[in-house]
């Protein structure tokens, strides 16, 4: 696709995964996106095609929340862009209501995904990575005129620039390592764990570890366990068991849209009560289906007398020593006080993400955002960074949890939060004359 070098956009998109996506097709539904003033909008993705986490689309793994929480239907429950059209279009959907589940795997979701992006390949820019956000020269009236976005292409290095009124700053989750470890062809984060792991020779892997209770941990415990049936496979973890993520219906509310007013609205009390009391629908907590499969095979080994899956609970990861092909894990026991080493063939850290924070690509524009007392980004209701002295605007989707709440992260809300954030883009472009109107005057001249 191209994009045209001197027209300003109306929103420029960092980032296609769920997020952005739900935007386009959110901006494509509005109300105000008529024909005769249509919104523009272009979108950059470093990835080569559309991937939603693809190095964790383990075969088993399934979604964590309902088929209704796609891109769109939450906003507009007729959108072409729905799961149940998805379903309606693949031939399945009979098929996937005599199923009778909620929850589809992660697999299927994502060729949902693909097939909703693929009703936006004429506005996305795959293989290219945002470099920077700046300001543009100043306009006539002596105030900054627009945002430059700048992207490199992957393959080729060449870089394109465009101009744009706002951005949506949409980049997702970074992996986070404890502190001291280093990634490498043995050391792996779970946010590159499949292809990491093809990379090996399964038979080269007689002893792998798994380091976290959440639930990428149990997830790929249970596929080694099962992929590596020649492996040790320990579990590594500072809780005493895993924990279960409650999905129950009362909690599962602070995931509904209107959760997110009594949020961002709330006492900073209210705030703290959201994570006290229900951390534990998302954080260091693992679905009971998948904490049932693994006490299974647990259970199974104990009446077999063979022993290969092996849970170091209370214990926390010390140190990795590399040397070539070996891996000696250091590890503390809570339990005992004791320090013991562990040798494997490979280490997987799923050990967490940290929140998006867009200052690194803001550089020099940061400075006009404001921070609350903690130091983090202030942000407007309609997910706008709070930036008063900028005429334009810089939406981010993720980086909210202080300030919207418990979905931010999530896929709960997108439907309606990228619905928001398209009101206030179209809400706030330039008024332009209508067509007829600009006829007439040009008739007349
Ligand atoms: P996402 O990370 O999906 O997309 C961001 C995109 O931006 C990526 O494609 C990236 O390549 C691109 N990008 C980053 N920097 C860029 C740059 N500088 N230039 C160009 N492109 C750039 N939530 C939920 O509600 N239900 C669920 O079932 C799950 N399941 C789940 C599984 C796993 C394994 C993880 C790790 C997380 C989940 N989540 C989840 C939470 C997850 O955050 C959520 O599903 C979405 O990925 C959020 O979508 P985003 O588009 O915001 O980020
Ligand atoms: P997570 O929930 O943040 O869990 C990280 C785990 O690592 C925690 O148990 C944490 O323990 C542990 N940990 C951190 N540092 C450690 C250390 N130094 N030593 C030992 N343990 C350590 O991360 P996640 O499991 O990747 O989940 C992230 C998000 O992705 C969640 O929203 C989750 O629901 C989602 N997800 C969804 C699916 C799916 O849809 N099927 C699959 C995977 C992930 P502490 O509690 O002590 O911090």
């Amino acid at each position: 696709m191209s994009t045209r070098a001197h027209e300003v956009y109306d929103v420029v998109g960092i980032g296609f995964g769920p997020s952005n996506l739900s935007l386009a097709i959110s901006l494509d539904e509005h109300r105000e996106n008529v024909p005769a003033h249509p919104a523009t909008a272009v979108f950059f993705e470093r990835q080569p095609a559309f991937g939603w986490h693809r190095n964790m689309l383990l075969p088993s793994a399934t979604m964590q929340i309902s088929f209704l929480k796609d891109l769109a239907t939450f906003r507009n429950p007729v959108s072409r862009f729905g799961y149940v059209s998805y379903l309606h279009e693949s031939g399945r959907l009979a098929r996937f209501v005599n199923n009778m589940d909620f929850f589809p795997t992660r697999l299927e979701f994502h060729q949902y995904l693909e097939w909703a992006a693929a009703g936006f390949t004429d506005r996305v820019h795959y293989g290219h990575d945002v470099t920077s956000v700046r300001l543009a020269p100043d306009g006539a009236d002596g105030r900054p005129g627009h945002l430059v976005v700048e992207a490199r292409d992957t393959t080729t290095g060449a870089v394109r620039q465009v101009l744009t009124r706002n951005v949506a700053i949409s980049t997702g989750l970074v992996p986070r390592m404890p502190d001291g470890m280093e990634r490498d062809e043995r050391v792996w984060h779970s946010s590159e764990f499949l292809a990491k792991y093809r990379r090996m020779n399964p038979r080269d892997l007689t002893s792998v570890a798994v380091v976290g209770a959440g639930q990428s941990a149990a997830e790929i415990t249970r596929f080694l366990y099962d992929s590596l049936p020649h492996a040790q496979v320990s579990a590594i973890f500072p809780s005493y068991g895993y924990s279960i993520a409650d999905d129950t219906p009362f909690a599962n509310q602070i995931f509904d849209p209107a959760a997110v007013d009594d949020y961002y609205y709330g006492t900073d009390q209210a705030r703290e009560s959201f994570w006290r009391y229900h951390k534990n629908t998302n954080y260091s907590v693992v679905d009971a289906d998948v904490i049932r499969d693994l006490y299974r095979r647990s259970y199974a080994e104990d009446v077999d007398g063979t022993q290969r899956l092996h849970f170091l609970n209370m214990t926390r990861v010390r140190e990795v020593k590399r040397a070539g092909d070996e891996t000696r894990v250091l590890l503390d026991t809570l339990l005992d006080g004791h320090t013991q080493e562990l040798d494997v063939d490979a280490i997987v850290f799923a050990t967490g993400y940290d929140s998006m924070e867009p200052s690194r690509l803001l550089g020099e524009l940061d400075r006009y955002c404001l921070r609350d007392a903690a130091g983090r980004h202030r942000v407007e209701r309609d997910n706008r960074l709070l930036a008063p002295e900028l005429p334009f605007g810089i939406y981010i989707q993720g980086g909210t949890e202080h300030t919207h709440g418990l979905s931010s992260a999530l896929l709960s809300n997108i439907a309606v939060r990228s619905g928001e954030i398209a009101d206030s883009v179209l809400a706030t472009r330039p008024a332009r004359e209508p067509a007829a109107r600009r006829e007439h005057a040009a008739a007349a001249r």
